[in-house]
């Protein structure tokens, strides 16, 4: 059998920084596990405009269309605000997303027992955190036409549209009810069906999918809107959050900061099966591209690593594996290493970002 194969994107800001470091443990598991990797490099984002005036080359998305996972940095930076929005660095994320149809995007939002103190709610509302947010990530209001900035009489109109297709909502929640059996059986579909009809086809969607093939699931439906409230009052209600594109943006960021960093999270973007049984898979941390601190070793490569976390249980059936690689990094966490973004007043052992990855490996090693 062939090795596995990762497409690696850096992309742009802390991106090459923060990849740089999963690399060594890639690398690790070629060496200490025995598990090879047939790794490529490529861009995307600002950097690929730099280069191919466009921020993901046809080249690249046909890559990525073939390896059996791909693993992004970031993209963005102000050097790219004024740009057309055809060519914006985003767009080469996007691109991707919706050429690979990777339609279940999922969000996990836990918090680590040594950053507990670092969330901006009490200890006891987070501690112990574990919910999964699954977002609808190829359709809806991203990519619904009619959209534009259009002439209307002696004014213009910015037009964005709101679809969603029976199909598309029945996939998305069958991601959320099959990962809900893993985890704590529990889903929560959030719309606002008191406003809009695409809620309504979602409510009445989900609603379906439960009733003829989950109805071993608990299952409960909220609006958006309450649902945010209820993320900030008492997160621990949660199990898997099931939302459409737009309400998963926000609602991730906020679930993501719940855990006190936004340096820690990863996500993993998951299409169709191919030919060979894996899903067409994207992962890549939450964060973005933190243009300010690019360059000085500061980043946290965490969220980086667990996205690869994700690969490996996600795509290449080593779940075993990718808990080793999280009990690294808990292990590292509780011992008080702390990259700039994790340091607070009880204080820690300072690290740069590679010194990070360093002390992640040495911990893999420990686990042997
Ligand atoms: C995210 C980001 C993206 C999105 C941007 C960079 C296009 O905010 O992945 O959450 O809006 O989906
Ligand atoms: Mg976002």
């Amino acid at each position: 059998m062939s090795n596995p194969s990762l497409l690696i994107l850096p992309g742009d800001g802390i991106g090459p920084e923060v990849m740089a470091e999963v690399r060594k443990i890639i690398d690790w598991f070629g060496a200490k596990r025995g598990v090879t990797f047939d790794v490529s490099e490529d861009l995307v984002g600002g950097c690929a405009y730099d280069k191919h005036g466009t921020p993901l080359h046809d080249d690249t998305m046909a890559k990525a269309q073939e390896v059996d996972a791909v693993l992004l940095g970031a993209v963005g930076g102000p050097k790219y605000d004024n740009l057309d929005f055809s060519v914006k660095p985003e767009r080469g994320l996007l691109r991707l997303r919706k050429e690979m149809d990777l339609y279940a995007n999922l969000r996990p939002a836990q918090c680590f027992d040594a950053l507990a103190d670092f969330s901006s709610l009490k200890k006891d509302v987070v501690a112990g955190l574990d919910i999964m947010i699954v977002r609808e990530l190829t359709s809806g209001v991203y990519f619904g036409e009619p959209r534009g900035i259009f002439k209307e009489g002696n004014e213009r109109v910015g037009i964005n549209t709101q679809r969603y297709t029976e199909s598309e909502i029945e996939r998305v929640a069958r991601s959320a009810f099959e990962l809900a059996r893993r985890r704590g059986n529990k889903v929560c579909s959030m719309e606002k069906a008191n406003v809009m009809e695409s809620g309504v086809l979602w409510r009445e969607v989900v609603q379906k999918i439960h009733d003829t093939e989950y109805p071993d699931v608990e299952l409960s439906h909220m609006y958006a809107d309450a649902g945010a409230m209820q993320l900030t009052r008492w997160p621990k209600q949660f199990d898997v959050i099931v939302t459409d594109n737009l309400f998963g943006d926000l609602l991730s960021d906020l679930a993501a900061m719940l855990t006190g960093s936004l340096g820690m999270l990863p996500s993993a973007s998951l299409g169709a099966p191919m030919a060979n049984g894996r899903p067409k898979a994207l992962y890549e941390p939450v964060h973005g591209s933190a243009p300010d601190i690019a360059g000085q070793g500061k980043a946290n490569p965490i969220a980086c690593i667990l996205s690869f976390a994700m690969a490996l249980r996600y795509s290449f059936d080593m779940g075993d594996e990718a808990t080793r690689v999280e009990k690294a990094v808990e292990k590292v966490l509780a011992d008080g290493v702390r990259t700039a973004d994790l340091m607070g007043p009880e204080g820690g052992v300072p690290v740069s970002t590679s010194e990070m990855g360093d002390k992640i490996l040495a911990a893999l090693d420990a686990s042997l």
